[in-house]
């Protein structure tokens, strides 16, 4: 089967190389040469990834018959509606189903229109000054947060980055002032517990599972500085979290079950992995945000632990045909970013880095590709995220040194990597503040 792929971050490689696995015949466009997506591509477009005609054109010339589209961006572009129309079968939602994501309105009216599980108290404004006033009356702790797209920043939290009414005001002024997101302001409740990402496989009605990972948005070891793509993130060998529970785990499930079948009855059926960005409370599982896509570097975790032929799933959520469960190893992952340095502020790109990919695998770890490209031979950073180490093993402890030892086949001057991800400090911190907070909860 000919497949083109659409996004060149480490995700698109993740992705790219399971499709690969699957004997597809792959035909990539990214926006930048990501070389491991080349290694594996029998050939590939740099544009823009979402110039839908220019993409649609070179999917028409390579005769495309099915596509997998990473990043969100292409999806609000319409990107699928066009591919659609050609007779390209997209495991990827059209851009009226992608509103989950690009719209954080959307979603939150859906959940509560069919009364559905996990909602926080919002309230969405087209004017400052009706938001502002808002922020004068509401009672409980908030987040301010552009409603469209901003490329996971955008989000300021109180108690983090807002202190007052009068910095939440602040903010508000500059979403509309500088058009931040392009669709106004959403102000939600805040919720206060553990972060979890439960991404699933949906072919517009049915879904299955991925399992659990927990991303480390912070810049810095310690979660401290600015809010980042993600630097890094891990799962467990049981495809749950050690502070998150099967029950918990099965309602985040229902959750997205219930949005899939409100979609379905909306008219906007959705198809392709659907990404749920979870805080589990004492009340169990809120919803933080719904994406229209894999998580990155989630993706890098889960995909190379699938048992199921990744083509395969594809064409079944493009055909709407998704029947059994798809299967993951029971393996833990610990992946970390190695980043330019200023990421997450001023990233400084253009150093130079080196990979030794066989020595990374013989340390039992995966290596994948992101912002980086050849320049005269050589591997150079970009201004995003550089390359993705991820290391695989029976236990989340033998998975992180896995990684590590990894981490030392790959040397780049100006880089850095959150070496605290998976870590057992760092895990059991997550542990003793579940803890605390149910224990202050029965209090
Ligand atoms: P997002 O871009 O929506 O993932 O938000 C970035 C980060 O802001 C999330 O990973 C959370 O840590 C935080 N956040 C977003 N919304 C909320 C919320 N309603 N309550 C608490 N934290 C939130
Ligand atoms: N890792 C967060 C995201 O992909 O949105």
């Amino acid at each position: 089967m000919i497949f083109l792929t659409v996004g060149g971050g480490g995700r698109e490689h993740a992705a790219v190389e399971a499709l690969h696995r699957s004997g597809a015949e792959i035909h990539a466009v990214m926006k930048t040469a990501n070389p491991g997506i080349i290694a594996l591509a029998k050939d590939y477009l740099l544009a823009p990834e979402t110039d839908v005609e220019t993409v649609c054109a070179y999917a028409a010339k390579v005769g495309a018959q099915f596509a997998f589209i990473g990043p969100e961006a292409p999806l609000e572009a319409g990107l699928v509606d066009a591919l659609e129309r050609q007779g390209v079968a997209c495991a990827a939602p059209t851009a009226n189903a992608a509103r989950i994501e690009t719209s954080k309105t959307f979603m939150r009216e859906l959940v509560r229109k069919y009364g559905i599980e996990g909602n926080l108290a919002f309230a969405s404004f087209n004017n400052k000054e009706e938001a502002v006033r808002y922020l004068e009356t509401v009672a409980h702790e908030i987040v301010v947060k552009p409603v469209g797209l901003t490329g996971g920043k955008g989000v300021k939290v109180q108690g983090e980055h807002i202190h007052t009414i009068e910095d939440a005001a602040e903010y508000v002024g500059e979403i509309f002032s500088e058009n931040i997101g392009g669709a106004g302001v959403i102000i939600e409740e805040k919720a206060v517990g553990e972060e979890f990402t439960l991404m699933v496989f949906c072919d517009g009605r049915k879904i299955s599972p991925m399992p659990l990972v927990q991303d480390h948005k912070r810049a810095f070891e310690g979660d401290v500085g600015p809010n980042t793509g993600g630097m890094g993130s891990y799962s467990d060998a049981d495809h749950l979290l050690p502070f998150v529970e099967k029950k918990d785990m099965k309602q985040a499930l229902r959750i997205l079950r219930d949005i899939v079948d409100a979609m379905a009855k909306e008219g906007c059926p959705y198809r392709g992995p659907m990404y749920g960005q979870f805080m589990l409370t004492v009340d169990g599982p809120k919803i933080i945000e719904i994406n229209a896509r894999f998580g990155d570097p989630e993706a890098m975790n889960v995909l190379p632990l699938l048992k199921s032929d990744f083509a395969d799933v594809c064409m079944r959520m493009a055909r709407g045909n998704l029947e059994s469960d798809v299967e993951f190893s029971r393996k833990a992952t610990v992946c970390k970013y190695v980043v330019p340095e200023g990421y997450g502020t001023r990233p400084v790109p253009g150093a130079g880095i080196k990979v030794d990919v066989e020595a990374a695998r013989a340390a039992g770890a995966e290596v994948f590709f992101a912002n980086v490209e050849e320049v005269g031979g050589k591997l150079v950073t970009g201004t995003s995220r550089s390359i993705g180490v991820v290391g695989i093993a029976d236990t989340l402890e033998k998975a992180e040194r896995n990684c590590e030892e990894a981490l030392k086949h790959v040397v780049c001057d100006g880089c850095f990597v959150r070496h605290d991800i998976g870590k057992k400090e760092l895990v059991q911190r997550r542990v003793d503040h579940m803890e605390r907070l149910r224990a202050a909860h029965v209090d």
